[in-house]
Order: structure tokens, then C-alpha cells, then sequence
């Protein structure tokens, strides 16, 4: 199956693949990146390996794609946006991202998640054109609440006790974006 690949202003957005490995491990590697994931930090190689199958694998069966997010000087990958599940029938997805802190509040990823969003509206993605794209935060992760305001989705609620992270039970915010709310530049 083709994978669709995206530019922006300052990014390249393509395929993760087995050689992105170690940016990978460095990425999920650090506390800050997974702070609010349902993930432990990687320690080893083959996690990262692993995750890298993982995004192939939902690629294949066309159940979510994930972009590795490259600075157009380096090529390096630096962060990864993506859609973690979509819903041809109900025109829905659920996007997620991460950037290595050293990248951040650069509007980086606002930029590389704007990208994405046009081409789900657009139909340019294997799931068709959606009408809503959700995510979900955990409070406190101030930082992604800003992109998606930034990006214009909006609040919708909260899911008390939702996830299970590291021992306690956390609520889980709701955001949604609608086609018809955004606003292409
Ligand atoms: C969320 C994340 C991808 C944002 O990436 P980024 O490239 O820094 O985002 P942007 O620069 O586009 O926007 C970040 C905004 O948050 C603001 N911000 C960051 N930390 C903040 C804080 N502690 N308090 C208030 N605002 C904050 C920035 O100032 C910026 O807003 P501005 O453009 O109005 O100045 C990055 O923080 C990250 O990788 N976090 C860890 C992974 C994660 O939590 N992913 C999301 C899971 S839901």
C-alpha cells in the first residue's frame, strides 16, 4: 500500500522505518515524551523496533498511519503525528504526536499536525475524506492542549477515571475538530 508523504513550511512529513530505530528509542527515551502515554520509557532497542513494526503493521491493515515528522536540513526524525485509529463508516479519527523536548514550543508540531488535518479532510489518507478528528489529553499536559486549540478543535468534556497510568486512575479531556470548523491557512 502507497504511503501518502506530506512537506510543510520547515518539515518533511514520510515513512517511520527500520532506520529511524534509534530516534525512535531516543524519542519514547525520555520521561518528558511519555510523561501522559500509556507507555513506560524505552530502555531497549528492540522497543523501539517493536513500535516501528507496530506502525507498519496498522498501516497495512489500514487501521491508522503514523509520520515520522523530519526537519526539511536534516532529514533526522525528531517527533511522530499520526492517526492511531480511524473509522472509514463513521468518517472519524483519533490523532495523536510527540517531539523530542528539545524541538519544542517552536510550533512544530502545530505545523506538521495542520498538514495532516488538511489531508483528512481532503480525502488524500486510505480512510477517506473524515468529518471529525478527536484527541484525548490527560490534564495537565498543558502543551497539547495548546496545539489543538491552536489548531481549532475544542473542548467537549471530560471522561472521569478514564486511563489507568503508572498506578492511578486519570481523567481523560475530549477534544474534537470538525471539517467544518477548520480553517485552512
Ligand atoms: C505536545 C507536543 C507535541 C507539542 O509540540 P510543540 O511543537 O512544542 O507544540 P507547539 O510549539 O506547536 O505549541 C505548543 C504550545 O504550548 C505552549 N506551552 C508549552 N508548554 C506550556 C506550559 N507548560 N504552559 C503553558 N503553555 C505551554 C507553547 O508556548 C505553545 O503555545 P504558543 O504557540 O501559543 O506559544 C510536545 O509538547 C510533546 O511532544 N509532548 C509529549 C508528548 C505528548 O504529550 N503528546 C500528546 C499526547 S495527547
Amino acid at each position: 500500500m502507497s504511503f501518502p508523504e506530506f512537506r510543510t513550511k520547515r518539515l518533511w512529513l514520510t515513512k517511520i522505518t527500520s532506520s529511524d530505530v534509534e530516534s525512535i528509542f531516543e524519542l519514547f527515551s525520555s520521561p518528558d515524551v511519555v510523561k501522559y502515554y500509556d507507555l513506560e520509557v524505552f530502555n531497549e532497542r528492540a522497543q523501539a523496533e517493536q513500535l516501528i513494526r507496530l506502525f507498519e503493521s496498522r498501516h497495512e491493515s489500514s487501521l491508522g498511519i503514523r509520520w515520522a515528522i523530519r526537519p526539511k536540513e536534516t532529514g533526522q526524525l525528531i517527533g511522530t503525528c499520526g492517526f492511531n485509529s480511524w473509522s472509514e463508516k463513521m468518517r472519524n479519527a483519533t490523532i495523536g504526536y510527540d517531539l523530542k523536548p528539545e524541538y519544542w514550543n517552536r510550533g512544530i508540531a502545530t505545523e506538521a499536525l495542520f498538514e495532516i488535518i488538511r489531508a483528512a479532510f481532503a480525502g488524500l489518507l486510505p480512510c477517506g475524506a473524515l468529518h471529525r478528528i478527536q484527541a484525548d489529553t490527560i490534564p495537565g499536559n498543558v502543551a497539547s492542549e495548546k496545539v489543538l486549540l491552536k489548531l481549532g478543535f475544542k473542548e467537549e468534556g471530560t471522561r472521569r477515571e478514564c486511563a489507568y497510568l503508572r498506578g492511578s486512575y486519570h481523567d481523560m479531556k475530549y477534544f474534537g475538530l470538525l471539517r467544518t470548523d477548520f480553517k485552512e491557512k
